[in-house]
């Protein structure tokens, strides 16, 4: 199977689909529905393609790219560990991301921290384990941070968030390079420069460079181009007011994937092809050294490689009022394991994988069991007609933005995520328990 599949799901002589090695019956029988399961080897090829493909792209120019995975996609300590161990960063948005990409192992200094509104602990923290970068994003954390750094004895790696006015990204939520957003800080009001010189006085700061993120699942390559083109820029008109070259320029992250069949993702030796010239054309116009440059790809190396097993409950046939009818397929989950139908309008598709089916195809919709009509999975699929209570349903390309958006509304239980590789299971995190839900509740 190809995109939105990972790369080692296939059907098995008996029918019914197998992932990593793995049957996904055996999955569901030891762990449960719903499950997460991450394809180990295709998303740690993700971001072994990540690295390869922009270290070769920028290799002619002398120049070299970090990759800081986006944890936000999905984390666990294994997987922090395993970028770790394929030679990539990480980019973390909070206190707990930080707490467990260090417990997998995360050298602090392959860290990126990140957040509009750190806290003083988490700023703190970032200090005291010696995080490699601090990405600030108003004048308060400047000023917030130039202190406890002071008091803390050292000098914290800064770079400014900066706001490039790249407009990009499949939905009004995910864009973040716009001027009217909670994110960063303006390239066009000169915002960003004057946090630049800000950072640059102060004494308890160093100042790495400049960073942007112009929003997320982008499919043109354009925007990119743009946004690598007015960064530096900045950098240029930086460098002409102050005499410094800022060493180091993060592009961000936002590479798109195919969610259904047929659709497109953004390939990413393209990617890397398109935003080397950028960068190469953007500093023939306006001048200075390389920078060191990084990516924080999220998405493109976790989405792909989890998919979501379901077991099927209540199948119901609709009328529709223009005619025709509607199959509804109701699994064991819903909104509370993908909350990206509901909240972006998202789109994926879903198989049948515990067999198949000679039946004809009917209009589906699948939905979760949660005590609202927008609880949908997928909105419009083809499945088997004979779709039965039982089955086990499959819907790929969940990895991303999937366990780590979950939550427990109507007090179900958040599904544990296992990956696979040569035909074993591994757990990441544990499915909650009814003891969980009743500890939780202290009243
Ligand atoms: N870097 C920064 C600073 C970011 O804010 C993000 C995503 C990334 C990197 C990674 O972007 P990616 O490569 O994964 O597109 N919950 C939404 C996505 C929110 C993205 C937030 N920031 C969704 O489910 O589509």
């Amino acid at each position: 199977m190809t995109e939105p599949w990972s790369r080692t799901v296939l059907r098995t002589e008996d029918g019914a689909l197998s992932v990593g090695g793995a049957d996904v019956r055996d999955l569901a029988g030891q762990f449960g529905t719903p499950l997460y399961v991450m394809d180990e080897d295709d998303l740690r090829a993700r971001a072994r393609e990540f690295r390869d493909e922009f270290a070769a792209a920028f290799k002619p120019h002398g120049a070299s790219v970090d990759v800081y995975y986006a944890s936000k996609a999905f984390l666990s300590s294994r997987v922090s560990r395993w970028m770790a161990e394929d030679g990539l960063s990480i980019d973390v948005a909070s206190g707990g991301e930080l707490e467990l990409a260090l417990r997998g192992g995360m050298p602090a200094e392959r860290i990126g921290l990140h957040g509009n509104n750190k806290s003083d602990d988490e700023l703190r923290r970032a200090l005291e384990v010696g995080v490699g970068r601090i990405v600030v994003d108003s004048f308060t954390e400047i000023e917030v941070l130039d202190a406890i750094a002071r008091e803390l004895g050292v000098t914290a790696p800064v770079m400014v968030r900066v706001t490039t006015g790249v407009h990009a990204g499949g939905h009004e939520y995910i864009a973040t390079s716009h001027e009217d957003q909670k994110f960063g800080l303006s390239l066009a009001t000169g915002a960003a420069f004057e946090a630049l010189a800000a950072c640059h006085d102060a004494a308890g700061l160093e100042l790495l460079g400049i960073h942007t993120h112009i929003g997320s699942q982008i499919l043109s390559l354009d925007a990119f181009r743009e946004s690598a083109e007015r960064m530096l820029g900045l950098r240029a008109a930086f460098a002409a007011e102050t005499g410094v070259d800022l060493p180091e320029v993060d592009l961000g992250g936002g590479y798109a994937i195919a969610y259904t069949d047929g659709a497109e993702g953004l390939p990413v030796p393209e990617a890397a092809r398109g935003i080397a010239q950028a960068v190469a054309s953007a500093l023939a116009n306006a001048g200075g050294t390389w920078p060191r440059l990084s990516i924080e790809p999220g998405r493109a190396i976790a989405g792909p490689a989890g998919l979501t097993l379901y077991r099927v409950g209540v199948v119901k046939q609709v009328e529709l009022e223009e005619g025709g009818r509607r199959q509804y397929v109701a699994v064991d989950g819903g909104m509370s394991d993908n909350m990206r139908t509901i909240t972006y309008g998202a789109e994926y598709t879903a198989a049948i994988a515990s067999r198949v089916s000679d039946a004809l195809p009917a209009l589906s919709r699948v939905v979760g069991k949660h005590c609202e009509s927008g609880d949908i999975v997928v909105r419009d699929v083809d499945l088997p007609g004979d779709i039965e209570r039982g089955d086990l349903l499959v819907v790929p390309a969940t990895g991303a933005y999937g366990r780590v958006m979950a939550s427990n509304y109507n007090s179900v239980f958040r599904p544990a995520v296992v990956s696979v590789r040569d035909g074993e299971a591994t757990l990441h995190i544990r499915r909650d328990t009814l003891e969980d839900l009743l500890s939780w509740d202290v009243g």
